[in-house]
């Protein structure tokens, strides 16, 4: 049932883009339109909707907060992410107003279900992003839109993870078309730079000899650092959540802006630090001032792990290894740049002789608070 592959979590890494296209499959029409079936939700109500919270831990925040960065962006739409553990001991506030989007890849973690059950009670509406059919709180909800990334066996998410992205970003073109906040041909070509991920993830995991070799020689590493900016920044966090996870090593997610804020104290000789670098076509200026924070970190004696996009010249001369990935349009680079992040853990994982599929003291749905 592994179809050849060592364990569970290589398959699924490499079912991704297979989760990604099955995610976006009969989604949208010809013309741009989404189509989603299952939105259970009055037009008219998502319309007054005034603020989105999203609700979910771990991995599935992660997929949260690149959803906060697209939502916002296309639809002005306020949008707060939150663990579901916090959310509901803090007295938030919730109203007939308020959309929750709640992502699970299980749809049975406890936390998540008791924070979505508290905010229904408020009156809030609620949308279920979720991979398995029929679990508990795609039931509870309003809504649903299901990914459909399979089911995923190995402890640590990965498919799911891409195929949660997905259906954000496909949540996020739906309430811009309805709300009026995207003309149909914007969300045209984004749909269209989505149904080219598929193939460009496949790009990546057909180059994948270089990172696993380069995971394979830091077996003996005791602590990594990652990081990343404005979509990057969550996917930093994923990269040094899936390392902990499998490899058992300390591992932390910065924003990179953060780094003279404090971190920056910790780069010694040696230090690995992984930067998801933003495509140079990006935002603003955060290009050249991630590339910055590269210099800064190696004039300390790091050693810096660069994931940039391709044709990004300007970073080979700062970095001790370069990984490239194709280019894409930058709201959307997570669905690349987290793949070598994961390849890179599991094969570092796997070199420690460690069983990536089922991680020590972790359970693969959390159903108890
Ligand atoms: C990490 C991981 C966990 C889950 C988290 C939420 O690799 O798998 O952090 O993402 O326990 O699980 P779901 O998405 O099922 O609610």
């Amino acid at each position: 049932e592994k179809d050849g592959y060592p364990s569970f979590m290589e398959k699924e890494i490499n079912e991704q883009p297979e989760a990604v296209a099955a995610t976006l499959l009969g989604r949208s029409d010809i013309d741009g339109k989404l189509i989603l079936d299952e939105m259970r939700i009055d037009a008219d109500v998502l319309k007054t909707i005034n603020k989105i919270i999203v609700l979910a831990c771990g991995t599935s925040a992660y997929a949260g907060q690149v959803a906060k960065y697209a939502i916002e962006h296309w639809c002005r739409i306020p949008t707060e992410v939150e663990l579901s553990h916090e959310f509901r001991y803090r007295d938030p506030i919730v109203d007939d107003k308020t959309l929750i989007v709640s992502l699970s890849q299980s749809g049975e973690t406890m936390d998540t279900l008791m924070a979505v059950r508290y905010a229904r009670e408020q009156g809030a509406k609620t949308i279920a992003i979720c991979n398995t059919n029929g679990s508990t709180i795609p039931r509870e909800s309003d809504a649903v839109l299901y990914t459909h990334a399979g089911p995923e066996i190995a402890v640590a998410s990965t498919k799911a993870f891409l195929a949660q992205i997905t259906a954000a970003y496909l949540l996020g073109l739906y309430l811009a078309q309805l709300r009026g906040n995207l003309f149909q041909g914007q969300i045209k070509d984004i749909l269209a730079d989505l149904g080219k991920m598929p193939a460009k993830i496949a790009t990546i995991l057909d180059n994948s000899e270089q990172i696993k070799e380069l995971a394979r020689s830091m077996a003996d590493t005791r602590s990594v650092l990652f990081l990343g900016r404005h979509v990057g920044y969550p996917v930093a966090m994923e990269g040094a959540l899936k390392l902990k996870e499998l490899a058992y090593i300390h591992a932390e997610g910065f924003a990179a802006g953060e780094l003279k804020h404090g971190p920056i104290a910790l780069i010694e000789e040696g230090q690995p630090v992984i930067v998801v670098v933003p495509s140079p076509r990006g935002r603003d200026s955060l290009h050249s001032k991630v590339v910055s924070n590269i210099q800064e970190v190696r004039a300390r004696g790091a050693m810096t792990i660069v994931i940039a996009e391709e044709g990004d010249e300007s970073v080979r001369e700062y970095a001790e290894h370069v990984f490239y990935i194709p280019e894409t349009t930058p709201l959307l680079a997570p669905l690349l740049t987290t793949v070598p992040l994961q390849l890179f853990a599991c094969a570092l994982a796997t070199a420690k002789g460690f069983d990536v599929d089922q991680p020590r003291n972790l359970a693969k749905s959390v159903t108890v608070e």
